[in-house]
């Protein structure tokens, strides 16, 4: 018997010494340990044995299938070293390569001007506050003097869900980020100085409208803030966002429900294909008696302003840009000249 197993020991050796690669590894070790192996056989085989003999033949085949083990371990490693030395010799690596680098993104140009933006607003005096893209169609229209039914809802085309807030109230994607000026002014006392930036939808799409873009509101109310502070501040804004003195923006007389009076701000192109025309930035206005009423707050005692401006537009005329669309398009190419 032993005589036997020393023998299974010496072809496994052989079998692995001559096993080529790992493949040919693998199958030698099946041959020996695997499932219907020499092992597995010779173990299966000890029903035949004497009852007494039973315990020194178990013994015996475990210990020859541990050195079995222990040599295909051994061997395992050589084939190892072996194809990592082949490996080596036959790829070449061209140490004074450069480094392949890392990829550095850069800021989209919409959330550059964000950020600048909230920069400029907060060093005079503004807070910069955030809210839900999915607004009750309270807080989008009927605050803001657009009750149902009022022709001034139909500019502004949005996507209505089929969903109500737990008030009962239908929800849609906000057109404009002047719902905010009602969700903070009810929640706030007055002085009021905010913007606030974020995403607004609109059924629309051209070369200056995309159904998702990106406003930036803006709201001051206090005792005694008129049209003058906003077309002070609004100018001086403009003039730091494009660091320059010699701007060319015109506050054209125009019609929102919720502002009286209202103006539509607009800028001149000063590069680009669209050198010398006029581009819409922004709504304003003096805010409507009837908004501050639904703020909560008296408007025999306040006034304020209120513009919304796209972000979109703001940096088009940065940048010269003639197509908001290039925008989303994600096309490095176009997003690599403006960082
Ligand atoms: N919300 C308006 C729009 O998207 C823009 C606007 C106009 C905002 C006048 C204002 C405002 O705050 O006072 O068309």
């Amino acid at each position: 018997m032993n005589l036997s197993l020393d023998n299974i020991i010496k072809q496994a050796e052989y079998a692995f010494e001559s096993a080529k690669d790992s493949t040919g590894l693998e199958n030698a070790k099946a041959h020996f340990l695997g499932k219907n192996g020499v092992f597995a056989s010779l173990l299966k085989g000890i029903s035949n044995v004497r009852l007494e003999d039973r315990r020194g033949y178990g013994s015996s085949i475990n210990s020859a299938k541990k050195k079995v083990d222990f040599l295909l371990s051994r061997h395992r490693e050589r084939l190892l070293n072996k194809e990592l030395e082949l490996r080596c010799s036959s790829e070449e690596i061209d140490v004074t390569l450069p480094g392949r680098g890392l990829v550095s993104g850069s800021v989209h140009p919409i959330m550059r001007s964000w950020e600048r933006i909230e920069k400029i607003f907060r060093s005079i005096g503004f807070d910069v506050i955030d809210g839900p893209e999915l607004e009750t169609d309270w807080n989008n229209f009927t605050a803001l003097n657009s009750p149902l039914g009022h022709p001034a809802r139909s500019m502004q085309d949005t996507f209505y869900l089929d969903l109500k807030d737990k008030n009962d109230l239908q929800l849609l994607l906000r057109t404009h980020t002047s719902p905010m000026q009602v969700r903070y002014s009810r929640t706030n006392k007055p002085p009021i100085k905010i913007i606030s930036p974020g995403k607004t939808y609109r059924v629309d799409s051209d070369s200056t409208h995309s159904p998702m873009f990106h406003q930036v509101e803006g709201l001051w109310i206090d005792r005694n803030v008129s049209f003058s502070d906003l077309k002070g501040v609004y100018t001086s804004f403009l003039k730091c966002f494009f660091e320059n003195d010699d701007l060319k923006i015109r506050f054209r007389p125009s019609f929102f429900p919720f502002t009286e009076p209202s103006a539509e701000i607009d800028m001149m192109f000063t590069t680009g294909s669209n050198r010398g025309k006029w581009l819409e930035i922004s709504g304003s206005g003096q805010v409507h008696p009837n908004v501050i009423r639904n703020f909560g707050l008296n408007p025999e005692d306040y006034m304020g302003f209120a513009f919304g401006s796209g972000l979109e537009r703001l940096t088009m005329l940065r940048y010269g840009i003639n197509d908001l669309r290039c925008f989303y398009e994600n096309d490095l190419r176009f997003l690599r000249q403006i960082r």
